[in-house]
C-alpha cells in the first residue's frame, strides 16, 4: 500500500480509538492558546495529542483507557522510567519538609560532588531546565572572555535559547523557519557551522569575537549525527588556540552512559550543562565549571552586594525539593548497572531494527548512541546536520508515529527515536520491532 493511503487507515483508526482524547482536544480550544498547554503540541501526529492518564516505569495509559510502551519518555525528561520509587520517595519526604528557600541544603554538596565524580568538572551551579542552564552558561561565557557571539552547529537544538535557534542559508546566519520572536537578527549573535567541519569550525572561530562554542557532543536533535573521528579533537584544540570556551551540553547524550559521552569518549569540556531527567523529570538542571574556568570566575564576579543582580540563578532554581529529588535519582535510578541494562536494551532495539530493514530491502538506517536510537528513512548515516535535515521524510514520519501509536507504542516526536529507561524490558522492545517489522512489511 502507498505511504499516502496507509497514512490515511492509520488516521482513521487513531480517529476511532481516542474519542475522549478527541473531546478534551476540542475542549481544550477554550482555555488554552490553539487548545494546547505548549505551542509544539499541535504536532502530534494524529491530529491531536493522546491525553495521559497515568504513567508508571516504562508505560502509560490515555483517557480512552490504551496503554502504551513509552519510548518518548519525556523526550529525555523521564528517561529513568515514570515516578520510580526513590524518586518519588524523596519527592514526598522532602516536599513536607519544605519546598524552595532561597537557601542551601546538604542536598546540594552531595549533587555537586556527584556530578564531579560522574563527568569530571570541578565546581557546579543549578537551574530548573536545560535551557537555563545553556543561557547562563552563555551568559558567564560573555562575561569570562568579553566577547559577543556564540557558535553553534547547524541544526542544534539546545533549547529555546535565543541565539541557538540559527542555522545557515546560503552561507549566512539566519533564524531556523518556525522560530519565534528573536530579538535581534542572528547574525549579530551567532555564527554557525557545519557539524563534521573542522575547516569551517577554524575558520569561524579565528574571528576571535566567540566567547563559547556550545555543543551537544552528538547532535541528537536532528536524528542522531555522531562526531566523526578526530573531531573532538579538532574541537577541543581550535577552541583552546582562539580562547573560546566549550560548553557541552550532555541533555540528550547523558544515554551514552552514567557519566554521559564526556566519560564515555573523555572529553574536557570547560562547561557541561544537563537538565531533563537528572530528578526524574522534576525541574532541575546544573552547569558544571572546569577547575580553570571555576577559578577565574571567582575572581572575577563581585562577591558583595553587586553579586548576581541579573539573578542568573532565578529564585526558584536550587530548590531544596528539586535537589533531594535529584540526589535520590542519581544515587539510586541512574545508577550504572541501570545503564548497562539500558544501553543492552538499546542494542536489541537496534538489532531487530536492523534486521527489518534488511528483511524488507528498505533503503533505510538505523544508528544507536548508547540508549538511545533512531531510524533515518535514507540509506547512508548523515555527516552533517544538514544531510540529516534534508533526509527527513515527513510523510513517513508521520506515518510510523501513528502506526506505532495505534499499535501502543510512543515515539519521540520530531524524530523516530527511542530512549531505553531503567523500566523498559526485552519485551517491550521486541514489542516495538514486531510493529516496526509490520509497518516496514506494509511500505515495501
Ligand atoms: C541538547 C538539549 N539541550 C537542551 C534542551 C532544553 O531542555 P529543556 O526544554 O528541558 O529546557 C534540549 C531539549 O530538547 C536538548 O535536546
Amino acid at each position: 500500500m502507498s505511504a499516502e493511503a496507509l497514512l490515511e487507515r492509520e488516521l482513521e483508526h487513531f480517529e476511532r480509538e481516542h474519542p475522549r482524547s478527541r473531546e478534551l482536544a476540542e475542549e481544550a480550544k477554550g482555555p488554552l492558546l490553539s487548545g494546547v498547554p505548549m505551542p509544539w503540541m499541535i504536532r502530534w501526529p494524529g491530529g491531536f495529542p493522546v491525553f495521559a492518564a497515568e504513567a508508571h516505569g516504562a508505560r502509560f495509559t490515555d483517557v480512552d483507557g490504551h496503554e502504551y510502551v513509552d519510548f518518548c519518555l519525556g523526550d529525555t525528561a523521564a528517561m529513568t522510567g515514570h515516578s520510580p520509587d526513590p524518586t518519588v520517595r524523596a519527592l514526598r519526604e522532602q516536599a513536607a519538609k519544605g519546598i524552595t528557600l532561597m537557601l542551601p541544603s546538604e542536598d546540594a554538596l552531595w549533587v555537586g560532588r556527584e556530578l564531579t565524580r560522574r563527568f569530571g568538572l570541578a565546581r557546579w551551579q543549578f537551574a530548573l531546565t536545560a535551557t537555563d542552564a545553556n543561557r547562563f552558561a552563555i551568559r558567564l561565557a560573555r562575561e569570562l572572555t568579553g566577547r559577543p557571539k556564540i557558535l553553534v552547529f547547524n541544526w542544534c537544538y539546545h533549547g529555546s535559547v535565543d541565539e541557538t535557534v540559527a542555522t545557515l542559508r546560503n552561507g549566512a546566519v539566519v533564524a531556523r523557519e518556525g522560530n519565534v520572536g528573536p530579538p535581534v537578527p542572528l547574525d549579530e549573535t551567532t555564527r554557525v557551522v557545519e557539524w563534521n567541519d573542522p575547516e569551517g569550525l577554524e575558520r569561524e572561530l579565528a574571528h576571535g569575537d566567540v566567547a563559547c562554542v556550545l555543543a551537544e557532543p552528538a547532535l541528537t536533535n536532528i536524528g542522531i549525527v555522531l562526531a566523526e573521528p578526530g573531531f573532538h579533537d579538532v574541537l577541543r584544540a581550535s577552541t583552546r588556540d582562539t580562547g573560546t570556551l566549550l560548553i557541552i551540553d550532555e541533555t540528550h547524550t547523558i544515554c551514552a552512559g552514567p557519566g554521559g559521552y564526556t566519560a564515555a569518549y573523555g572529553l574536557e569540556p570547560d562547561l557541561l550543562t544537563i537538565g531533563k531527567p537528572i530528578a526524574g523529570g522534576i525541574p532541575a538542571a546544573a552547569y558544571g565549571f572546569s577547575a580553570e574556568v571555576a577559578e577565574r570566575l571567582e575572581a572575577l564576579l563581585p562577591a558583595d552586594e553587586r553579586a548576581d543582580v541579573g539573578g542568573i540563578g532565578g529564585t526558584v532554581a536550587a530548590n531544596v525539593l528539586s535537589l533531594a529529588v535529584t540526589r535520590a535519582t542519581l544515587a539510586e535510578v541512574l545508577t550504572e548497572e541501570a545503564f548497562e541494562r539500558m544501553i543492552a536494551l538499546g542494542e536489541r532495539f537496534e538489532r531487530g531494527v536492523a534486521e527489518a530493514i534488511e528483511r524488507h530491502g528498505l533503503p533505510w538506517h538505523v544508528t544507536r548512541l548508547g540508549c538511545r536510537v533512531e531510524y533515518l528513512f535514507r540509506p547512508e548515516r548523515p555527516r552533517t546536520g544538514s544531510e540529516a535535515a534534508a533526509g527527513g521524510n515527513a510523510l513517513l514520519d508521520r506515518l510510523i508515529h501513528l502506526y506505532a501509536l495505534n499499535r501502543g507504542i510512543l515515539l519521540t516526536p520530531f524524530h523516530n527515536m527511542a530512549l531505553m529507561s531503567p523500566a523498559t524490558t526485552e519485551e517491550d522492545v521486541d514489542r516495538h520491532t514486531a510493529v516496526f517489522n509490520d509497518a516496514a512489511g506494509e511500505l515495501a
